[in-house]
């Protein structure tokens, strides 16, 4: 049987080697290759991305689920696990989290479980709501579709959700990288995602019992998460800072990388001082 130490997620450090890295999360259904253009923006800090279970480079999902002695139905607790268990064996004790819609999910999980990594917390177009029946459903019809003939197809659809009406109408390039990106998705990896978000709890009481410096960010154009999920998050933190990124949707990341770069930059900079 594999321990944690020989399962673990695939990661690349990025600037110095200093304490409290700044740690982000991808969203469904990419890679951390999701954060090149933000990693561009800040590369005087230490900055750590991680792929998720079953996606870019890290081991798929069943081989970590063994190691971490997950149960095997999917559940974004072993996403959490996983990234904790990775973390420490890197030497990171304590780092600042950052996640984009299913990074953010991971986020919540990881205040739950290990809040004592946290030195602060990021939520970037997320919310810590459970899915209604109807959203349920259809992800699990996506994941049984992800994992039968159509594969990667199944989430081809979701192009017209996850970039803004600004990134359509006038950005046809980053239109063309995230359509690629959703080609490449790996499909066990999507059928398993797509089970363990449509399993998740409501997570805001996790958000209640956190005592570090917090950031909500939002896509102004954003589909999938609203500003009222964002508010709910807010008012449950202590310490948080709200931005709202105009001229950009769901992936508001690839979409407007400075100004996300930019409000990542300050939340380090309050966990720092903090
Ligand atoms: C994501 O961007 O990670 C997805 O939109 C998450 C979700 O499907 O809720």
């Amino acid at each position: 049987m594999l321990g944690p130490m020989t399962a673990r997620l695939s990661l690349t450090r990025n600037g110095p080697d200093e304490a409290v890295p700044l740690v982000l999360l991808h969203a469904f259904p990419l890679d951390r290759r999701m954060w090149d253009d933000v990693l561009a923006e800040l590369d005087d800090l230490p900055v750590i991305t991680l792929d998720a279970p079953g996606f870019g480079s890290s081991p798929a999902t069943e081989e970590l689920a063994e190691a971490f002695g997950a149960p095997s139905e999917p559940t974004l607790t072993l996403y959490a696990d996983a990234v904790a268990g990775t973390l420490r064996e890197a030497g990171v004790d304590r780092a600042v989290v950052a996640g984009l819609s299913m990074g953010g999910y991971a986020t919540l999980a990881l205040a739950e479980r290990h809040p004592d990594l946290l030195a602060g917390v990021g939520l970037l177009d997320t919310r810590a709501a459970p899915d209604p029946e109807a959203a349920r459903e259809d992800r699990l019809r996506v994941a049984e579709e992800a994992a039968g003939p159509k594969g990667a197809g199944a989430v081809a659809p979701m192009i017209g959700k996850v970039l803004g009406t600004t990134s359509h109408a006038e950005r046809p390039e980053v239109v063309e990288k995230v359509r690629g990106w959703l080609a490449e998705a790996p499909p066990s990896g999507i059928a398993w995602a797509q089970r363990a978000m449509a399993a998740r709890p409501d997570r805001l009481a996790a958000l209640e019992a956190l005592d570090v410096p917090a950031l909500v960010l939002r896509g102004a154009e954003d589909l999938q998460s609203s500003q009222d999920d964002a508010e709910s998050m807010a008012s449950a933190l202590r310490d948080v800072e709200v931005v709202v990124v105009p001229r950009a949707g769901h992936l508001s990341a690839v979409e407007q990388p400075q100004e996300v770069a930019t409000a990542l930059r300050a939340l380090r900079e309050r966990c720092l001082r903090a």
